[in-house]
């Protein structure tokens, strides 16, 4: 059914696919139960494939334990014109350069309000935050703090999100100079509060080494919760004729993703999500076996469907 459903949507632009893919998701949920609680599921669906909580409601339905919504900005913003998702069917990656379209946190945190009384016990709801594309970068700990500030009943876990190559200049802050002040003033929301909220950092593959190393150490030191390894690798795509700036993700990103996680495992005991190039039970395995404690999958998802979700859940089973 689903190589069906998939032959069929690959034959329609990338984007448009995946509109439709979410109706049929929709669709299909009716037909699975909900599960009434969730225990110990480490597969998670990752940042921007949810990004305005349209799923919400249907996603525990598909195996997952946990969700990333967004990224979502302070105010809404329309991303970069279309075409801007590719895919390269033969390689399983996709190419994308949406520019953080979303809805806005007032839209989305009232939808996530909606739903979340209605989800399974134990099912989380981790909320991607950025910045919108014209703040600009000295301003940047507002528009986290502010885009966190909707969210604060809501969320499990907050990720700051600093890794994505299509806002202009974002990738520059992935420096402990400018990411312990995002850090604090989204901290000092979730304070004000009473609560406590996890704030995780989501890390750029190309990031490596010294650079690295030096980075989850300050943020480790700074009050990090944990890191999320990796976003995108960035690169070009020819669209007829035309060289598109923008991040590859899946099977190119298999090798250095694994690789990001092993490398930041030997640089901290905080926890380690490992995202990019899952695209089979026994890479997730792999995964785990390197130290990550939980992990999120999205190209994986768009060429193995809701079974790879399952295989990996089965594959664990059989491991403990
Ligand atoms: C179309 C598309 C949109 C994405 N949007 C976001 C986003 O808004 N925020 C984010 O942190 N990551 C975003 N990502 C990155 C994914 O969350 C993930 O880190 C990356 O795709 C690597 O995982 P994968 O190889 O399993 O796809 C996006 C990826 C794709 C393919």
């Amino acid at each position: 059914m689903w190589s069906l459903a998939r032959a069929l949507l690959f034959m329609i632009p990338a984007e448009e696919a995946h509109g439709v893919g979410k109706v049929l998701m929709r669709m299909l949920a009716r037909f699975i139960p909900a599960p009434r609680k969730i225990q110990n599921n480490p597969i998670g669906l990752a940042a921007g494939f949810d990004k305005n909580a349209e799923l919400l409601d249907v996603l525990p339905k598909f195996g997952f334990g946990h969700v990333e919504i967004g990224t979502v900005t302070p105010r809404p913003q329309g991303g970069n014109p279309r075409p801007r998702l590719f895919r390269n069917a033969e390689n399983k990656t996709l190419f994308n350069r949406m520019g953080f379209n979303n809805l806005g946190a007032g839209i989305v945190s009232g939808r996530v309000r909606r739903i979340r009384p209605k989800l399974p016990e134990g099912f989380k709801v981790g909320i991607n935050l950025g910045k919108n594309k014209d703040t600009p970068d000295e301003s940047a700990a507002e528009d986290y703090a502010a885009a966190a500030r909707s969210f604060l009943d809501l969320a499990d876990y907050f990720v700051i999100n600093v890794s994505s190559p299509n806002t202009p200049g974002l990738r520059a802050l992935q420096t402990p100079e400018a990411l312990i002040p995002i850090l604090n003033r989204v901290r000092s929301e979730i304070e004000s509060t009473g609560r406590s909220i996890p704030v995780w950092v989501k890390l750029a593959p190309e990031l490596t080494g010294t650079e690295l190393q030096t980075l989850i150490e300050a943020l480790d030191r700074g009050g990090a919760s944990g890191f999320i390894l990796t976003n995108t690798q960035g690169g070009v795509y020819i669209d007829e004729g035309k060289e598109l700036t923008g991040g590859w993700s899946g099977q190119n990103l298999t090798t250095h993703s694994r690789q990001r996680l092993i490398e930041a495992r030997s640089y901290t005991r905080l926890p380690l999500i490992s995202v990019g190039g899952i695209m089979t039970p026994e890479e997730a395995l792999e995964r785990f076996r390197a130290g990550a404690s939980e992990i999120q999958l999205y190209t994986g998802f768009v060429y193995g469907g809701p079974f790879l979700v399952r295989n990996i859940l089965k594959a664990i089973r059989k491991q403990a």
